[in-house]
């Protein structure tokens, strides 16, 4: 057995620390220093990051780094860089990173250099989004494509969808993307609603190529394509693949040559930038796809090279844990105020807790503290006139990620200033709230004081850039990835597998002909789930 994280003299001074630390405020914290608005920030990969408005100190953070070393950080750095096979549960390496490295770096899994694998397969890519882009790939009907509907879900989806929504602006607007992830019927019904078959091109991206939503969703989208254009030969012009599978590709009916592969080194969740990035490539082009990639790798070097006291993705990640491990906070909200950005908390949500939702150890041992928080979020300001309320006044310690651009792409009279004095505005609202006296003193009944007066001391962190391009989307996807993965670490759990969505999907496969049955059939499962299964089919008589 190892050491057990909470044992560590690291851990426990932070322990003591925290407790310390409970009843200072971040008032005290910045009327004592001056300079702290600076002084607790960095810049990586064109993000600037103010961490100031946490509840740390110099010796919080020189804890939190010990903590991070004493966890061996730096060597499980350099073995995922290498190609080690870290995912143990899965005897697997975890090489998202070297989906961005240059062409010419190598990286060796199992004796093969895989990066010139990864550029064989984005090279294809490109030609692909080339031909489709300029019109040059014909439907069967001799139509040029103008839908692309990406067929996929979980990590399949996620990525893709954020970064189209994210990077709109810079897409063809002649090409619409459209994603339709949920087995129920309606989502795809309705994302093709208005779409002629004849100028639609399906992307089944799917990793294992066996996952039931996404082979229900492919089989719907064929019988429609081949329903509206009379001919199963029209499935060669209107479908192509992303999967690590080969055999089930060709099995659905794909032929390889339209299969754009990726390896089991790539877990689903951080796959966006494998070939599972086919829809961002037709959206965007290669070449800003290839900005995308060069942020991704500006913040992977950043995190491999960068003293973990300026090491962006380290503080964010050990900040995150301050407060999971030692302050009991359950969430973690994450607040884009850009509008581009709204699917990216739904994004992060398989990122971080597919990752680190897990209650064992490496050795199996079951952990005796908190791991990932709960991610949530929508866009600013929405969210203001909605759940900000319970952040501000309610009884639960929630920090923020505000993230928010100096320029905004769609620059119109005031609102981009609008939108971020709203953005400074929560934070600082958050920090300092309003004590009673200052209620007071604006002459509000008394009865009403309490009511009126905000706490303050809740932490946030603002992630602030230029302007939202394909290059800052990688950084701070970038970012996240590598904060969930030093999270991971110090927890001593393995962000990389997921045994977690196994037994819903096995229980599914056994429900599913007890629902459609002819003759009544033998349940064998708890007295509620036979119940439902019985009303369902009674109600479907
Ligand atoms: O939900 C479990 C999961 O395995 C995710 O990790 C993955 O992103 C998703 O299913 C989709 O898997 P696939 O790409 O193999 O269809």
């Amino acid at each position: 057995m190892t050491t057990h994280p909470s044992s560590r003299p690291e851990w426990q001074a932070l322990q003591s620390h925290a407790r310390a630390f409970q009843q200072v405020h971040l008032r005290e914290l910045f009327a004592a220093d001056p300079g702290r608005g600076r002084r607790f920030t960095a810049e990586a990969a064109g993000l600037y990051l103010d961490y100031s408005k946490h509840r740390i100190s110099e010796e919080t953070i020189a804890l939190l780094m010990a903590l991070v070393r004493s966890a061996g950080l730096p060597r499980r750095i350099d073995a995922m860089f290498a190609g080690e096979k870290i995912n143990a549960t899965e005897g697997r390496a975890v090489l998202h990173v070297a989906l961005r490295m240059p062409r010419g770096a190598i990286v060796n899994v199992d004796g093969q250099n895989v990066i010139s694998e990864i550029y064989a397969v984005l090279d294809r890519m490109e030609a692909f989004a080339n031909q489709v882009r300029s019109g040059a790939w014909l439907g069967h009907t001799g139509r040029p494509i103008k839908n692309i509907v990406n067929i996929g879900i979980g990590g399949s989806d996620l990525g893709p969808l954020m970064a189209y929504e994210a990077l709109r602006h810079y897409s063809q607007r002649s090409l619409t993307c459209r994603f339709v992830s949920n087995v129920d019927a309606t989502d795809f019904i309705e994302t093709v609603r208005d779409l002629d078959p004849a100028e639609t091109l399906c992307i089944v991206a799917s990793k294992t190529f066996t996952t039931l939503e996404t082979m229900r969703n492919a089989h719907t989208a064929r019988a429609w394509l081949v329903a509206h254009l009379g001919d199963e030969a029209a499935v060669a012009r209107h479908f192509v693949a992303v999967s690590t599978n080969a055999r089930e590709v060709t099995a659905f009916g794909i032929d390889p040559a339209n299969m754009f592969g990726f390896w089991d080194w790539v877990g689903g969740r951080y796959s966006m930038t494998s070939a599972i990035g086919l829809s961002t490539m037709l959206a965007l082009g290669p070449e800003a796809y290839h900005e995308m990639l060069g942020g991704f790798r500006a913040m992977d070097e950043h995190f491999r090279t960068v003293p973990f006291e300026r090491n962006m993705p380290v503080i964010m990640g050990m900040l995150g844990l301050w407060y999971t491990s030692f302050f009991g906070a359950e969430t973690q909200a994450v607040l884009p105020y850009d509008q581009y950005l709204r699917r990216f908390p739904a994004y992060l949500q398989q990122l971080t807790m597919e990752s680190n939702g897990k209650r064992v150890r490496f050795d199996g041992t079951p952990v005796d503290y908190q791991t990932s928080a709960i991610y949530w979020g929508e866009p600013g300001t929405n969210g203001q006139h909605s759940f900000y309320q319970l952040i501000h006044q309610g009884t639960k310690l929630v920090p923020c990620d505000f993230i928010g651009f100096c320029h905004s792409l769609n620059p119109v009279e005031n609102h981009h200033d609008l939108l971020m004095a709203n953005m400074f505005a929560q934070a600082e609202a958050l920090a300092f709230g309003k004590t009673s006296e200052a209620v007071a003193d604006e002459g509000v009944a008394s009865e009403l004081i309490a009511h009126r007066t905000f706490p303050g001391n809740r932490p946030s962190t603002t992630i602030l850039a230029h302007r939202l391009t394909p290059a800052i989307l990688g950084a701070l996807i970038a970012l996240y990835e590598h904060s969930v993965f030093t999270q991971s670490i110090v927890w001593d759990i393995n962000a990389f597998d997921q045994w977690g969505v196994e037994l819903g999907k096995v229980l599914a496969g056994q429900i599913v002909p007890e629902l459609t049955a002819p003759s009544e059939p033998v349940l064998n499962h708890d007295s509620s789930t036979n119940n439902l299964i019985r009303r369902y089919r009674d109600a479907r008589k």
